[in-house]
């Protein structure tokens, strides 16, 4: 299993479990964590899983491809550390990650 903690807006945060190879938008969607809507359900098409990454974590999650930097640009208040998170992967790497939830997803 994989840990993830959600902070929201607000520094509520929730740590939940996924499996190696779900993406962090299953593990938010599979435990109810507000602020994940994820709208096109992990098609790269709605930007609505928009996270920003912990700062600590940004070197392990690493940057986003074109794709996905063109979907972010839809996104709001998308910074340095935005990413989609339907296209982050949970493996042994990222274990503990941590992210934050945009105020706009709530
Ligand atoms: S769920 Fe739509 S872009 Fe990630």
């Amino acid at each position: 299993m994989v840990e993830v903690t959600f902070v929201s807006h607000r520094g509520e945060s929730r740590t939940v479990n996924g499996n190696e190879g779900e993406s962090v938008m299953q593990v938010a969607l599979n435990n109810g964590v507000p602020g994940i809507l994820a709208d096109c359900g992990g098609g790269l098409a709605c930007a609505t899983c928009h996270v920003h990454i912990a700062p600590d974590w940004m070197d392990r999650v690493g940057t986003p491809d074109s794709e996905e930097e063109m979907m972010l640009e839809m996104a709001v208040d998308p910074d340095e550390n935005s990413r989609l998170s339907c296209q982050i992967k949970l493996s042994a790497d990222i274990d503990g990650l941590v992210v934050n939830l945009p105020a706009s997803q709530l």
